[in-house]
């Protein structure tokens, strides 16, 4: 049977230039290609991630496509990351997914990057009920949002500073791990004592939900130069064990910060539904820590497969997805924007 809603997603905010296909809410296909020309730079260069970008958005969307074993003519709308994002990124797929969009007479979805992160526990069931409390944890944000229905936000917490994933990958760098850090982080870990190395945990008291992890960061970078861990041309130099031990500890502070807030604000706003979503939640002590509280409380927890925790089309989709049967579309006048709000979603 011809399925009734067929949705192309299209994600190119940061450096992955992602395309996937999902009819009737069943998600067909899932393109991901990492851009690694950053890696040399130890970060990501918005030009080059443009310039590519531009190079791949065709290829991508056609293999979505091809593996989908969908034609262009049978997509019932056109779902693409509007920002938060890099403005000459998130360009790339605003623009194609515009111009296919009218090119088909088929609507037009702006998706906010941050709501596909949410999402991304609506792809597979089973899927979080309303009310339920999000924690969105990734490169550039680390949000608990409380959403009552579909669709509907209240930033309850965010950070300060640097996002939760940031602070993986800027302590990576400090210990000589590469970019991006966190899985690298995330790795060794395991093989580390977390209590080894106390680093502080930033709970902001004042205002309960709110987050900051440049003090752990800092921490670190201290503990590196307190303890001679330096080369003289400013490279680590730290013996495998203690790189173990480092790591969990850093991660420790970093995941005990995320775990009890969230447990907090469960508890405050008398929600059992919690959704982590975003890089960071493909982080394994993440997973057993929040999994082990949130049993403890009697709630309910909710992670991504693992492909659908850094950025993909999936989530993108499954946003455009719910929103075509609502019967919503954005104007073709509408653009990206660098800084868009999640309550603006
Ligand atoms: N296993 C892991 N443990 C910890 N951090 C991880 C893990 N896997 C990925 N990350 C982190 O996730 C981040 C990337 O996530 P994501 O792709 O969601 O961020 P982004 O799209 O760059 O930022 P944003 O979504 O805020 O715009 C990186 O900081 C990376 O280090
Ligand atoms: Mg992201």
């Amino acid at each position: 049977m011809r399925a009734k809603a067929v949705i192309l997603g299209i994600e190119t905010s940061c450096d992955e230039t992602s395309a996937a296909v999902m009819a009737d809410g069943v998600l067909l296909s899932n393109i991901i290609s990492s851009q690694i020309v950053h890696h040399q730079y130890g970060g990501v260069v918005p030009e080059l991630a443009s310039r590519a970008h531009q190079k791949y958005i065709i290829p991508i969307v056609e293999e979505a496509l091809v593996k989908a074993g969908t034609a262009k003519a049978e997509l019932s709308a056109v779902a693409v990351a509007m920002g938060p994002g890099l403005m000459g990124a998130l360009l790339v797929g605003v623009n194609f997914g515009k111009a296919l969009a009218y090119g088909l007479g088929v609507p037009f979805i702006g998706v906010n990057h941050m709501e596909a992160h949410i999402y991304s526990n609506f792809i597979d069931q089973p899927v979080p009920a309303f009310p339920c409390l999000n924690l969105t944890v990734s490169g550039g944000h680390t949000q608990l949002v409380l959403m009552r229905d579909d669709f509907s936000y209240e930033l309850i917490g965010e950070t300060r500073d640097d996002a939760a994933g940031e602070a993986f990958d800027k302590v990576a760098k400090m210990l000589g791990l590469g970019y991006p850090g966190g899985p690298r982080v995330d790795a060794l870990a395991r093989e580390g004592n977390p209590k080894a190395i106390h680093f502080p945990r930033t709970m902001l008291l004042d205002d309960e939900f709110a987050f900051s992890f440049s003090g752990i960061k800092t921490a670190v970078l201290y503990y590196l130069r307190d303890n001679n861990l330096r080369s003289s041309d400013g490279t680590p130099a730290i013996p495998p064990a203690l790189l173990a031990d480092l790591c969990a500890s850093f991660q420790a502070s970093v995941v005990d910060v995320l775990v009890r807030k969230t447990m907090n604000a469960s508890k405050k706003f008398g929600i059992r539904q919690i959704a982590v979503g975003g890089g960071v939640s493909a982080n394994s002590s993440l997973r057993s820590r929040m999994t082990a509280a949130a049993a403890d409380a009697g709630c309910d927890v909710f992670f991504p497969k693992i492909e659908y925790c850094t950025d993909n089309a999936a989530m993108t989709s499954v946003v455009g997805y719910r929103k075509y049967l609502r019967g919503f579309s954005s104007p073709l006048s509408s653009s990206a924007m660098s800084n868009l709000d999640i309550a603006a979603a």
